[in-house]
């Protein structure tokens, strides 16, 4: 019964291409050829198989799990490893001469990858390009490109989506600039409300939730980066990307410092489910009043004095305690 439930399983993984890529998150990542295409092949991890292919002019390695010059002793093409799960360092194949794999690889020597099984093939994000990574591999490295979209985690071992939680290539990369030395103000990749400020000193920033450099506008405030500076949301250019949903629980200053506290944020104001226009305050503070767009709070405002903000007749109106008890 079991034979016969892994000879199931065996045909489900051979139908779907994918030689065994165990599902378990912790799994270490591997390589193995594309059986249809020397040129090309998967980086099998977490149980997610994502098809990769070699720089120009080379081919994938069955032995060094690499890439290759054409006719190199490392070229497998057409002899591809029937079961590529572990990473085998087979006995080498030969074949005749050919470029050897001893040429200066371009890529080679942009950052340390030293020869030798210490360390094992590794792959890791190009410090420069979060979409590319390099894969070392016995003194060589690989400029490799992540499927378009995708960026590399050194954390995860693998491309991933771009601004997705395990994304963080982008904002290593500003944190870097800034321990660099940069002066720079960077925008946060992910989030359009907060940014990184290279002039701050980063033990001067106190809140556990924040990395290093990092700083948040003002709420309802953005980050614009073409100023290098936080304007009203409507000027800045948030997106799909550099997000940030308009609520005031967004902005992490405005939560809980202490345990047992109301989050500051919940008695701050909101347009979440307003219609575009004038909205009272939804902190419950009633001679203010927001200006709502597209679910945004744009502007918070104030009535003059004594007046508070009615919003059936959507304006200030003098505050009559008769008019509030009926
Ligand atoms: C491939 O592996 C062999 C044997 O482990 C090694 O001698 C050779 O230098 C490796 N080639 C590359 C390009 O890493
Ligand atoms: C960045 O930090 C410096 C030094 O504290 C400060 O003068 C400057 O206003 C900050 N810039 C922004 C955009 O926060």
């Amino acid at each position: 019964m079991a034979l016969r439930l892994a000879l199931f399983l065996a045909v489900i993984a051979a139908a779907a291409a994918s030689p065994r890529c165990p599902q378990e998150a912790n799994a270490p990542s591997f390589l193995y050829a594309d059986p249809d295409d020397c040129t090309k092949f998967y980086m099998c991890s977490g149980g997610v198989n994502i098809p990769m292919s070699c720089p120009a002019n080379l081919r994938f390695s069955n032995v060094n799990m690499t890439c290759a010059h054409p006719g190199s002793v490392h070229d497998t093409c057409g002899n591809p490893n029937p079961n590529p799960n572990p990473p085998t360092p087979a006995a080498s194949t030969s074949s005749g001469s050919g470029p050897s794999s001893t040429t200066p690889n371009p890529y080679a020597a942009k950052n340390q990858c030293p020869k030798g099984p210490n360390p094992p093939p590794h792959l890791y994000a190009d410090p420069d390009d979060c979409s590319q990574f390099f894969m070392c591999s016995n003194g060589v490295n690989i400029l490799l490109a992540c499927p378009s979209g995708l960026h590399f985690s050194n954390y995860r071992d693998t491309c991933v989506h771009r601004g997705s939680s395990y994304d963080e290539c982008e904002v290593e990369q500003a944190i870097r600039k800034c321990r660099e030395g940069s002066a720079d103000v960077l925008p946060h990749p992910h989030i359009c409300h907060a940014y990184f400020n290279c002039s701050k000193d980063p033990s001067r920033i106190l809140m556990s939730n924040f990395k290093p450099f990092e700083m948040e506008c003002r709420f309802p405030e953005v980050f614009d980066p073409s100023t290098k500076q936080c304007v009203g949301r409507r000027s800045a250019t948030c997106d799909a990307i550099r997000k940030t949903t308009g609520h005031p629980c967004d902005y992490r200053y405005w939560w809980c410092r202490t345990r047992y506290c109301v989050p500051p944020c919940l008695r701050a104001a909101s347009c979440i489910g307003q219609s575009d226009g004038f909205h009272a305050h939804s902190g419950g503070q009633l001679n203010r009043y927001v200006l709502c767009q597209d679910e945004y709070v744009v502007s918070i405002r104030q009535c003059p004095v004594s007046d508070i903000f009615s919003e059936d007749q959507g304006t200030c109106v003098p505050f009559n305690p008769q008019a509030q008890i009926p």
